[in-house]
């Protein structure tokens, strides 16, 4: 076990429920709006979808970009929205993340920072790719090596590997500017390790499913949904999708494989300013 981990025990055998949330995109005004969005409000259904569609949720992911004003209002706003959520909540930072502002307000019983959460036959590594001031993002040397050495002490453990930033390009040239600059390295690596099942991430405000061969299997590529606005897929440039708000669903099984559902907010409730022309 590394020196920041979190262990659940659960029942032999049993798959493990997570929910992905990401690119919440918090301002300390709670009408704070990102391109004509509230986010605030936006991230409130997205929440209500989850309570209503799954009551047996083991722990949700947030995946970075909590904030997009660093301000400590937005931290506290994310944790009290949490708060009212029986499930545990583990986050890791986006590049609109200031991490000691992040670190000091994300403060709950049920929220953590760790960077290892041990629960079942599975290990989950909440990796951190920000570089600072940088919108891109790179996972470290150090990183690499936490992931490394979490797979060689629990050979006995799936592993789902998290961060914020998108190790492969989604066709987007705007957006693929701000990619993981070394993605490709990253990839080749862990696809040598043993067991690593899937790497999930935000940062694109879009949905991607693909596989990439592994030691072990296909790896599970997966992107999510922002909890506000949303990307248009393949776009050289910058444009907005009318696509509403949403979250992903995982269930790791006992035998390392996975299943995985993306759920949106339904109806037309968050839309864009049409005219933005950047983010
Ligand atoms: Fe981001």
């Amino acid at each position: 076990m590394q020196k920041d981990a979190t262990t659940y025990d659960i029942i032999e055998g049993q798959s493990i429920r997570l929910v992905q949330i990401t690119d919440p995109h918090l301002f300390s005004d709670p009408q704070g709006q990102l391109l004509g969005v509230n986010t605030r409000a936006s991230l409130a259904s997205v929440l209500q979808l989850v309570h209503d569609n799954h009551q047996n949720v083991d722990c949700i992911l947030a995946t970075g970009d909590i904030s997009q004003d660093y301000s400590a209002q937005s931290y506290q706003a994310f944790a009290a929205m949490m708060s009212t959520h029986t499930v545990p909540c583990h986050y890791l930072p986006g590049n609109h993340d200031d991490i000691h502002t992040m670190n000091l307000h994300l403060q709950g019983e049920k929220l953590s920072g760790d960077k290892q959460i041990l629960v079942g036959n599975w290990q989950i590594l909440m990796l951190d790719s920000t570089v600072r001031g940088k919108p891109g993002g790179l996972l470290s040397d150090a990183e690499l090596s936490f992931i490394e050495r979490s797979v060689a002490q629990e050979p006995q453990r799936h592993c789902l590997l998290v961060m914020h930033h998108n190790p492969i390009l989604t066709g987007a040239a705007w957006l693929d500017q701000h990619c993981l600059a070394n993605g490709n390295e990253v990839l080749k690596s862990v696809s040598q390790l043993a067991n690593v099942r899937g790497i999930l991430w935000g940062h694109v405000h879009q949905q991607i499913d693909k596989t990439y061969p592994g030691a072990t299997g296909d790896i599970h590529l997966m992107a999510t949904p922002s909890t506000c606005i949303q990307f248009t897929p393949k776009s050289d440039f910058f444009a907005l999708d009318n696509l509403q708000p949403g979250y992903r669903l995982l269930d790791l099984h006992a035998d390392g494989s996975m299943s995985t559902h993306v759920y949106r907010v339904p109806g037309k409730t968050f839309f864009p300013d049409e005219s933005a022309g950047g983010y």
